[in-house]
């Protein structure tokens, strides 16, 4: 049975276009049923209506995050998605919003998990010096950057690397890693 997706992205959504290559391509046996945004001029939003997806930007109050999340908790709930995917949404989820969906809110994250959390990981990783950084794709828990790892690519950090070129290494590795996680989860 196909899994049932819905996207959450705020911007360019190159990982939300990789997911769709993998499903029309038909390496991957899901259906991306809704698209959400909480800005609507986000790249994501344009490309998922020409695939005939049902994308919706919601209004997004920093006051007031219920707005934007009860509205996108009721378009899931009726979409009857199995699961929800986050693909570069760079809002922080309630931990109300996140035990709606327990076990079920999918993140991809450009850092090898635990280590640099939030923003800027790829800079982070420059800054520490490591030498090599990656990608994580983990289940959502109320905790930031947290909860059960489901898959993890590791890439070299070059001494010449800067932000931009580490993060197109990560990425890369990232469309690849995210529609892996989503053929390896569990079909209820
Ligand atoms: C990706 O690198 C993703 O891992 C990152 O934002 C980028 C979104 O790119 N997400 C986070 O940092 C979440 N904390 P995309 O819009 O092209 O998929």
């Amino acid at each position: 049975m196909s899994k049932t997706l819905a996207v959450l992205a705020s911007g360019r959504g190159s990982n939300f276009q990789a997911i769709l290559r993998e499903i029309e391509a038909g390496k991957l046996d899901a259906e991306i049923r809704l698209l959400l945004s909480d800005r609507a001029e986000a790249p994501a939003l344009e490309m998922a209506r020409e695939h005939g997806i049902d994308a919706r930007a919601l209004p997004y109050d920093r006051q007031d995050r219920s707005l934007f999340e009860q509205a996108a908790a009721q378009a899931i709930e009726e979409s009857g998605c199995q699961w929800i995917v986050l693909a570069g949404f760079m809002r922080i989820l309630t931990p109300e919003f996140i035990e709606r969906f327990p076990g079920r809110i999918l993140n991809i994250h450009p850092s090898l998990l635990p280590a640099f959390k939030g923003l800027k990981p790829q800079q982070q990783a420059l800054d520490a010096g490591v030498k090599f950084s990656g990608c994580t794709v983990h289940l959502v828990i109320p905790d930031l950057d947290a909860g059960p790892i489901l898959e993890q690519a590791v890439v070299p950090v070059y001494d010449a690397d800067d932000e931009e070129s580490l993060s197109a290494r990560i990425l890369e590795q990232e469309h690849r890693l995210y529609a892996e996680a989503i053929r390896n989860l569990p079909d209820s």
